[in-house]
């Protein structure tokens, strides 16, 4: 038995149906189910005995306590935050308790628990804690990828807030020696991803004939990773990773956002034209800068390459083909989640937004 959190949004549905396609053991999924949680992404599941769902906080200590006592996992891997940049600096106050005072209480249960187990179930307990390469900072045009050895920067509420979480995971490795496993990843794209997030957001705004809303000038680069190949990764770190130890998780695969969007646009274009047969580049829109942007992240994901054999599947061109045809394939998913919190998340921060 596992135990994730977080199994409900975006990353961790996508890993917990991996899980659960292949030969492995059952998880306890724990989920606040927030906004950002979805249990359509987990309908697949609904008669799997193996997957147990419990709605609640990782900063619930005595619940979480009680469900590492009845379910004894072998690890605990943790997915569950506040994850959207744009919402922790209009408020950020639910990124604090998340992320910061909620994995502090996972870790206290976690602690008491493996303080408790004996043996080779001690030995080979793992606290598996998804951490992002936004706690590095920013990197300047020309500089080299974040390394595992780079400092961290956090710029955002959200960045400072998984700092703070990456710190605590790694102190309680350093101080009372639980086994711990950070991995820090670049931006995932896939199915079940909330359309508050780039790629999904152009996708869906797209066919419904919005404006494209790129940020700034469009020139911020990411590097992107096809979601199931950041899910793989977390397996091959939870099976082969040496305890304490951080690794980088990326996909070789830096693009400004402007390519993006155009890339996106293409596709559709390709996939399910314009009624008016123009092209969807059109709805393409340059907006206000997100306050305090970061211009550039990059990942050198040598490490887990070569120390655990870990390298993605998807190039950029496959994984988005897969991701835009996942979208158009799944209409009712992407109608259920645009309701209530979504819709006034996006009537609030896209009103006059437009660039000056
Ligand atoms: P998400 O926002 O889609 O999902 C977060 C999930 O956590 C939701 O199901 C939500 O209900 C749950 N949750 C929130 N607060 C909780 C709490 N207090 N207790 C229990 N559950 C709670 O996020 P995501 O994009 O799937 O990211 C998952 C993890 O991966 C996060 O830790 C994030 O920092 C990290 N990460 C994300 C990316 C990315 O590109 N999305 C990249 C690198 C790392
Ligand atoms: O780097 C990993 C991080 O990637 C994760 O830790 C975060 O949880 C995840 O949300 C993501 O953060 P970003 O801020 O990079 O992702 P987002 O999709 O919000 O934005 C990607 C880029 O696109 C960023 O430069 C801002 C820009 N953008 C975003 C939105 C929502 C736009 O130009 N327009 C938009 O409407």
């Amino acid at each position: 038995m596992i135990l994730v959190t977080g199994g409900a949004g975006f990353i961790g549905a996508n890993f917990v149906l991996d899980w659960l396609a292949g030969p492995n053991e059952p998880l306890v999924n724990l989920d606040k189910l927030t906004y950002a949680g979805n249990m359509e992404s987990l309908a697949a599941l609904r008669d799997d005995s193996r997957h147990v769902f419990v709605k609640g906080d990782i900063g619930d200590g005595s619940l979480v306590a009680r469900l590492l006592g009845q379910y004894q996992p072998r690890a605990v891997i943790n997915f569950a935050a506040e994850s959207h940049v744009d919402r922790s600096i209009s408020s950020p106050e639910d990124f604090i308790q998340t992320n910061i005072v909620g994995t502090f209480r996972l870790l206290e249960a976690v602690r008491a628990y493996w303080g408790g187990l004996t043996g080779i179930a001690k030995d080979e307990f793992r606290f598996l804690h998804v951490s992002t390469d936004e706690v590095y900072g920013s990197l300047a045009p020309a500089a080299p990828a974040f390394t595992e050895a780079h400092s961290y920067q956090p710029n955002s509420p959200y960045s400072a807030s998984k700092a703070a979480s990456d710190h605590l995971v790694r102190a309680y490795h350093h101080t009372y020696g639980l086994p711990v496993l950070t991995t820090n990843c670049s931006n995932n794209y896939g199915p079940f991803h909330f359309p508050e997030k780039l790629i999904p957001l152009m996708i869906v705004n797209a066919l419904a004939g919005k404006p494209l809303p790129v940020y700034g000038d469009g020139m911020q680069v990411r590097d992107w990773l096809y979601v199931r190949d950041h899910c793989s990764a977390i397996r091959r770190v939870l099976e082969a990773g040496k305890a304490g130890e951080v690794y980088n998780v990326g996909g070789w695969n830096e693009k400004p956002n402007i390519d993006i969007v155009n890339i996106v646009c293409d596709l559709l274009d390709e996939l399910q034209p314009r009624p008016d047969g123009k092209r969807y580049r059109e709805q393409i829109t340059y907006i206000k800068d997100r306050p305090g942007h970061d211009r550039r992240y990059a990942i050198d994901a040598r490490k887990i390459q070569h120390e655990l054999g870990w390298k993605p599947a998807e190039t950029f061109e496959t994984g988005i083909r897969k991701t835009v045809v996942w979208y158009l394939a799944n209409p009712q998913w992407v109608q259920h989640v645009q309701s209530g919190a979504y819709k006034d998340w996006v009537d609030t921060h896209y009103a006059g937004a437009a660039a000056s």
